[in-house]
């Protein structure tokens, strides 16, 4: 078995490790990258295979911290999960019934979707656990799948009236069919419960305000589970054991993100990404793109499996103006936000983006600490309850800028400073490594010489 990277211990504070990058202007960005396996697709291979009947062969797993945790989960719960090379897993399954009590308190790190899809899980299964988080983890938002878990019956007892980790989960079996409207337009809630969907006593159906991400509809069907799939609701009908099935796990598109911005805004550049996950669902950031006037052509990637859909993206340095985004296209690029407000402070005129409050409850409060931040930066940028309004077209200038310990807040950061005056010194950027190991020498390798970011 050839060793995983660490799943480094979650319950130190990022601010322990404070690792600063340095970012200046950077000449033309040319070339072929690749960006590590989606996260969203990866979490859900890993404990679909674990509760499936049978072998799971995954490939593209994203070996970042986030998804390295959800495989230590369904350790701790009694699958098998053995790694066979880079980003490549064999999981062995335990069937519907095979999961056992873990002997200790799942750490989910930094991950919502580690917790929220685990708490789905665990709610049909015949034994207590007990769920915590890092810092940021624990200030989020639990409450938006405890609560229609508890409408199924089970028990979820833990901090703040049971809204927020560490949460203790005493799972019952079968659980109560339910038809569930969600408040927000969540994958993450509409997966918990279609997951606790798998032992329950009837349907579940999830009725969602706007379509989220549906990676998790498609692998269930590939993994034979009997769903209907309607607009903005969905619902699973329990029986029958799931059976492991092979997984390409597609490049993830929100880390594609920073290098599409970064290859437009940088003058007189042409990236090539290859093998990006271009699902429906998650590739909103190429329409607001498109619209914006990037210069993007995506040609379908050859062999891309047929259960996501998969291409090459090239694009080239353009000129870019302000647009709109909101509504049903917000759920579609909600990670993308912190990237999008980098190319809207280079655009000119103004971007506004509403419907996106989401944002406050992510890995930090996204629309604040990236508000903050450019502003630092010397962007025209303002806070809207829901979102951003951004008047771009001048020049940033470097500053020093936090993370708030959010990766996608960092990574947006140092593709500010690519086109900022003088050095951009991002503050605290370890958790880059909850989803993009591997960021900056990726970008430093399109940048060419000298490096476009260092360490200071
Ligand atoms: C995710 C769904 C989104 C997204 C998160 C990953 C998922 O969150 O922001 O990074 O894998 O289901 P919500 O579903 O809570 O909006």
């Amino acid at each position: 078995m050839i060793p995983a990277p660490n799943h480094r211990g979650h319950n130190l504070t990022r601010s322990d490790h404070p690792t600063p990058l340095e970012a200046r202007a950077s000449g033309p960005l040319t070339g072929k990258a690749r960006v590590p396996g989606d996260k969203s697709i990866s979490h859900r291979a890993a404990l679909l295979a674990a509760v499936a009947q049978g072998t799971t062969e995954i490939e593209g797993y994203l070996e970042a911290e986030d998804c390295l945790g959800t495989l230590a989960a369904v350790r701790a719960l009694g699958a098998t999960a053995e790694r066979r090379g880079e980003g490549a897993f064999r999981i062995t399954g335990v069937g519907r019934h095979g999961l056992k009590e873990p002997s200790n308190v799942i750490d989910c790190g930094n991950s919502g979707t580690t917790a929220r899809l685990l708490l789905g899980v665990l709610a049909g299964q015949p034994f207590w656990s007990v769920l915590t988080g890092d810092e940021s983890l624990r200030r989020r938002p639990m409450g938006r799948v405890a609560e229609p878990l508890r409408g199924m019956g089970a028990t979820i007892v833990g901090r703040d009236g049971g809204k927020r980790l560490p949460l203790c989960v005493g799972g019952t079996r079968p659980l109560k069919a339910i038809a569930y409207r969600s408040p927000v337009a969540s994958a993450q809630v509409k997966t918990a419960l279609l997951l606790a969907g798998l032992w329950a006593d009837g349907p579940v159906t999830v009725e969602e305000p706007a379509l989220s991400r549906d990676h998790t509809e498609r692998m269930l069907e590939g993994f034979g589970a009997r769903l209907e799939i309607e607009p903005r609701r969905v619902t699973i009908t329990p029986g029958g054991e799931l059976r492991g099935q092979p997984v390409a796990v597609p490049g993830d598109i929100s880390s594609a993100a920073f290098f599409l911005v970064a290859a437009t805004i940088v003058s007189e550049g042409r990236v090539t990404i290859a093998n990006v996950g271009v699902n429906p669902t998650r590739a909103g950031l190429l329409d607001v793109l498109g619209a914006m006037g990037a210069q993007l052509t995506v040609v379908p990637a050859g062999g891309s499996q047929a259960a996501e859909p998969a291409a090459d993206l090239t694009i080239t340095s353009a000129a870019l103006h302000g647009g709109e985004v909101g509504g049903e296209l917000v759920p579609r690029l909600i990670d993308e936000v912190p990237v999008l407000a980098v190319a809207a402070c280079a655009a000119d005129g103004v971007t506004r983006i509403r419907d996106a409050a989401e944002l406050r409850v992510k890995e930090s409060d996204r629309i604040h600490a990236i508000a903050t931040e450019l502003g630092r930066m010397g962007a025209d940028i303002v806070e809207l309850p829901d979102g951003l309004e951004i008047r771009g077209g001048q020049r940033l200038r470097g500053a020093t800028v936090h993370s708030a310990g959010d990766h996608r807040i960092a990574m947006a950061l140092v593709v500010a400073g690519l086109v900022a005056d003088g050095s951009t010194v991002v503050d605290d950027t370890d958790c880059i490594a909850t989803s993009f190991p591997g960021f900056v020498q990726a970008l430093n390798g399109l940048a060419g010489q000298p490096c476009a970011v260092t360490s200071p």
